[in-house]
């Protein structure tokens, strides 16, 4: 019966985590999904999370489904953290949808997309987070890709991406990432999202932004620039979010699709075409995250704990950044390693190759997804000399 049912060759990243889970070594160090550990290498369970959750089960609850949608004051939470005083939240112009995480989110909008814009051909970074490519390709999109990560300045090939827009049919969709690129760990800078965003404005093209790792850059609010600066130059734009890893909640799905719309009435028909795709796919979106993450974005002693909380971890990201560049300029004092702090987020695209990749697996028991990603969030004071050393043996 299933005999032409073609294998499933398995994800380059959640693959990665059963191998690790499978290795016995006690040394081992899993640097390849992308999961914000604490100092003692734990999934935290943030202060905030933690109150939310003791308040809601002090009181059993009927478990009723939510609409369609999701639920109304954790959709307006997800509008006020990603649109924080634009025109277009006031005006009633953004369509907002609870989603199963950003992935569920990226979903959504693809199927819209590919339902009423069936001509657009969808780009991303090269190179971007694997699953990008295969939720569009997935919802019926054909996928390509536009310039990004430059080699050899660790840098971003500005002139190059915007020659390619540029040249791009009206209403192409471009799947952009407002903050913490994921896998380089290269952002634009304000600069040159202004020149990006007027390029996008004037050739009519849709950006797609999918902002997974708000407060880990800079800080929440300065995360979201591009996404502001989008919505306030009137442009039409399409934003997935997740509150995976800045509420640590990965295993509740909380997350967002958000489409700014021209007018309001566009937004209640957009909102409909939305509802509908969620009741063919799974009816209505799960309750528990929605709740937590609602009392802790609406409730302000929670929301000052949680931004405390974000910050603290957006500093932790960052003195392993810097303890890392510390030790292996250190250790191999000819080589630059610059780009460990000078990128921004959980990721660092290390330039390490495949084979490099797979000897610091076999020989040290060190994870890294096979394109050289590291998720710096995984490392503490107690494995970052072991993986520094690791790291310099490979390179040697
Ligand atoms: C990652 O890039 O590691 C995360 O976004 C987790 C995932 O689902 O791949």
């Amino acid at each position: 019966m299933f005999g032409h049912v073609e294998p499933y060759a398995g994800d380059p990243i959640l693959g990665l985590v059963e191998k690790f889970l499978n290795d016995p070594r006690a040394e081992k160090v899993n640097l390849g999904i992308g999961i914000y550990f604490d100092e003692n290498g734990r999934l935290p369970v943030p202060a905030s999370v933690a109150a939310a959750e003791k308040a809601r089960a002090a009181e059993p609850q009927p478990r009723s489904y939510l609409p369609m949608e999701g639920l109304a004051e954790y959709r307006r939470a997800v509008q006020e953290l990603l649109f924080a005083g634009c025109a277009a939240l006031d005006e009633g112009r953004i369509a907002t949808v609870q989603t199963l995480g950003g992935s569920g989110a990226l979903k959504l909008g693809a199927d819209f997309l590919h339902q009423w814009f069936p001509d657009a051909e969808v780009y991303v970074s090269d190179p971007t987070w694997d699953n990008h490519k295969s939720i569009f390709e997935g919802a019926g999109c054909t996928v390509g890709t536009y310039p990004y990560y430059d080699a050899e300045t660790v840098g971003v090939r500005f002139d190059a991406m915007l020659d390619f827009f540029n040249g791009l049919p009206e209403r192409s969709v471009l799947l952009l990432h407002p903050c913490c690129h994921n896998p380089t760990g290269v952002d634009l800078s304000r600069d040159q999202w202004d020149t990006l965003l007027a390029v996008v404005k004037q050739r009519g093209l849709i950006p797609f932004m999918d902002i997974a790792y708000q407060g880990f850059g800079d800080g929440l609010q300065e995360d979201a620039y591009a996404i502001h600066k989008a919505a306030e130059m009137g442009l039409t734009v399409f934003v997935s979010n997740s509150f995976s890893k800045n509420l640590s909640l990965y295993g509740e799905r909380v997350g967002g699709l958000s489409v700014v719309c021209p007018t309001a009435a566009e937004a209640e028909l957009v909102l409909s075409r939305l509802k509908f795709g969620v009741r063919r796919i799974y009816s209505s979106p799960p309750a528990h995250g929605a709740f937590i993450t609602a009392a802790v974005m609406n409730t302000p002693e929670l929301r000052q704990s949680w931004e405390n909380e974000v910050a603290a971890m957006r500093g932790r990201i960052r003195a392993m950044r810097q303890k890392l560049y510390d030790t292996l300029s250190r250790k191999l004092p000819g080589r630059n390693f610059d780009y460990f702090i000078k990128q921004r987020g959980m990721f660092s695209y290390t330039g390490l190759n495949p084979v490099q990749v797979q000897r610091l697996q076999d020989e040290f028991a060190v994870y890294l997804v096979g394109s050289g990603r590291m998720c710096v969030a995984g490392l503490n004071e107690s494995n970052i000399d072991y993986v520094a050393d690791a790291v310099a043996a490979v390179l040697q």
